[in-house]
């Protein structure tokens, strides 16, 4: 029977067949098309019974708080203090203390007074204002960092740069805003409060991604999980005198290509007091690193393992709690991994220990490094004799920063992260080396003379800083100047 015989005589049971067939995919389709749109309509109904209206840059996380309480009460406990795993935790430990070879390595910089490691974003205002490395301003001529250095501390940062314009916050003085940045890191640093999609508030990433040809505004739901988290957690510089807040991405994102990108900007953020070299300080390349590592190279993001999702009743919401999702592990790895709590924490601890292993040697190394190029200097080399020692202490810290100031890289992107650090041994043992041959022209041979560092008052005196000033001073600063910063904050209604 031909094709067109069969569907003229059982033309009835064709049509039935199509109909039955048509009406089971229109089904099929809206079952899917319900569960895509599932968590739009969960955030809909939220949305819809919204009791507060926010308009514009609201950086008071409380009144959103009225609106969406799970996610404000989830975002609340950034400001706990009870979780630590091997290496990590949230709660601040005191880094120079433990491996104090980092006084030197940072000498002449302000990390040499202070480096505590990241708590809870709950923190990041109170931080910035403790910490030794942003002095004691008591009149704007006294400040040693500019405004920019609250970037990435608070939601009032994209208000006042709305309300003076970016360039004129960039080139302000840090205390300048002291009575205006008062809210910690919240809601509208992430959120667009009229649709509540994920939304970026911070324009050196949209910057950043416009001079490599890309529209961060077309990045898919997913990227966003991710290109929130790097408005902050990156690598970047204060460009020019204008100290203008830029991604030194033009070039690419590896280690070697932001290397190069500064190299030509014949850029350095501070001279080493000790060898005199013109250093980098890499900040916390998180973001970097990560999409070199297996779960971004599988399409995971920043979310899928620091914002698990929650259930309450019915409800299915983003926890806000951003902490070590080892706190969380059945709701973070084990969402994916059938292995046990222990064995997967066991991941994590076997590449941070390696990891740890290499990065401790580069730390006693670079730093020996340093202080042998000092005592090349004092015995008399000259600056072209020094220049080969000086481009590899460079080139060495710059890697070791890169890899340790990303806080989570060791998971993140184990082998990377390895890799980087061998590099940076390598180089730190080049300079060694260099700084030898130096000595030996100038007629010194064996050990040049290693002082006592061993712990972080030993390095830092070493250097030449005087804690004891800088303390006091500072708890002067906090005494008078923070609560009449607070204070106005509360009369201004900028703080609640
Ligand atoms: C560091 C960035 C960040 C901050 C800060 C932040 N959010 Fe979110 N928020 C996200 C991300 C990422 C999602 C998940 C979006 C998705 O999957 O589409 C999300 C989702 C949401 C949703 C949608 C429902 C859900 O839970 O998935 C609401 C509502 C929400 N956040 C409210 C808030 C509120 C209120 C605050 C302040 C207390 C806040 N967010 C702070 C990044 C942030
Ligand atoms: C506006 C800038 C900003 C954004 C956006 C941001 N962070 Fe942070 N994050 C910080 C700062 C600053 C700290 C350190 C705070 C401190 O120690 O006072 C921090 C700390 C952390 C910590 C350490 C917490 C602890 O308990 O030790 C984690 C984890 C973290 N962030 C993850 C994320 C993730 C994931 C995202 C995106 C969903 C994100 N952050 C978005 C600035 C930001
Ligand atoms: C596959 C899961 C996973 C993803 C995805 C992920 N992280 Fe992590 N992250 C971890 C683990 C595990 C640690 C180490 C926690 C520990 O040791 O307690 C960590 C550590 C961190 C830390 C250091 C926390 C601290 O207490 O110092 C930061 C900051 C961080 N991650 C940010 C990010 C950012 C930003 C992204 C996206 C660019 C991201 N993470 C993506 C699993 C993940
Ligand atoms: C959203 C899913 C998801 C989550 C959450 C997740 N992973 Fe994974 N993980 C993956 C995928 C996918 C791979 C790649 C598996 C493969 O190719 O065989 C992977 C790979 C790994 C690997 C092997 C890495 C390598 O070098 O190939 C380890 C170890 C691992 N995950 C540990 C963890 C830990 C620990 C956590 C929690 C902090 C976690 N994962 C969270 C999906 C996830």
């Amino acid at each position: 029977m031909k094709i067109k015989e069969f569907f003229e005589k059982h033309r009835r049971a064709t049509l039935w067949t199509v109909f039955v067939l048509s009406a089971a995919a229109v089904f099929a389709l809206g079952l899917l098309a319900a569960s895509i749109n599932e968590r739009r309509a969960e955030i809909a109904t939220l949305f819809s019974n919204k009791r507060v209206e926010i308009k514009g840059i609201e950086p008071r996380n409380e009144i959103w708080g009225e609106n969406y309480p799970r996610e404000y009460e989830t975002w609340k406990k950034t400001s706990e203090q009870d979780f630590a795993s091997k290496h990590m935790g949230n709660s601040t430990v005191d880094v120079l203390e433990q491996r104090p070879e980092m006084v030197i390595l940072w000498a002449g910089y302000a990390f040499s007074r202070e480096y505590g490691s990241p708590r809870g974003h709950f923190y990041a205002v109170d931080d910035v204002r403790n910490t030794f490395r942003t002095g004691a301003p008591f009149k704007e001529e006294e400040n040693i960092q500019p405004a920019t250095c609250w970037s990435c501390k608070s939601p009032d940062v994209p208000r006042m740069m709305a309300e003076v314009g970016l360039e004129k916050f960039y080139s302000s003085k840090w205390s300048v805003f002291g009575h205006e940045i008062v809210n910690p890191i919240g809601c509208a640093d992430c959120h667009n409060p009229e649709n509540m999609n994920v939304a970026i508030s911070r324009p050196a990433l949209a910057e950043a991604f416009e001079r490599r040809g890309l529209d961060v505004s077309k990045s898919s739901i997913q990227e966003m999980r991710t290109l929130a988290c790097a408005q902050c957690h990156v690598e970047y510089y204060f460009k020019g005198d204008g100290k203008y807040l830029t991604f030194p991405w033009d070039k690419g994102m590896s280690v070697e290509e932001i290397e190069k990108y500064y190299d030509e900007a014949r850029f350095s953020d501070w001279t080493h007091t000790l060898s005199k070299a013109p250093m980098l300080k890499a900040q916390h390349p998180d973001y970097e690193l990560f999409l070199m590592g297996p779960h971004a190279q599988r399409g995971l993001s920043c979310a899928d393992c620091h914002m698990p999702y929650k259930t309450d009743g019915a409800i299915k919401f983003s926890d806000h709690h951003l902490v070590s999702p080892l706190k969380y592990i059945e709701r973070t790895c084990q969402v994916c991994h059938r292995d046990t709590p222990e064995k997967l924490m066991d991941y994590v601890y076997q590449y941070q220990d390696k990891i740890n292993e290499t990065r401790d040697r580069v730390e006693k190394e670079l730093a020996k490094a340093h202080i042998g190029a000092k005592y090349a200097w004092d015995t008399g080399a000259t600056q072209e004799q020094m220049k080969p020692v000086l481009d590899l202490l460079r080139a060495a810290q710059w890697r070791w920063d890169f890899a340790v100031a990303s806080h989570g890289a060791s998971f993140h992107a184990p082998v990377e992260t390895q890799r980087i650090l061998s590099h940076s041994l390598d180089k730190s043992f080049q300079a060694q080396l260099q700084v030898q041959k130096v000595l030996a022209s100038l007629g010194v041979t064996g050990n040049f003379p290693m002082p006592d560092i061993s712990t972080k008052d030993k390095a830092q005196n070493y250097i030449g800083l005087d804690m004891k000033d800088l303390r006091a001073k500072k708890e002067e600063f906090k005494r008078d100047i923070v609560p009449q910063w607070i204070q106005k904050a509360k009369e201004n209604k900028r703080l609640l």
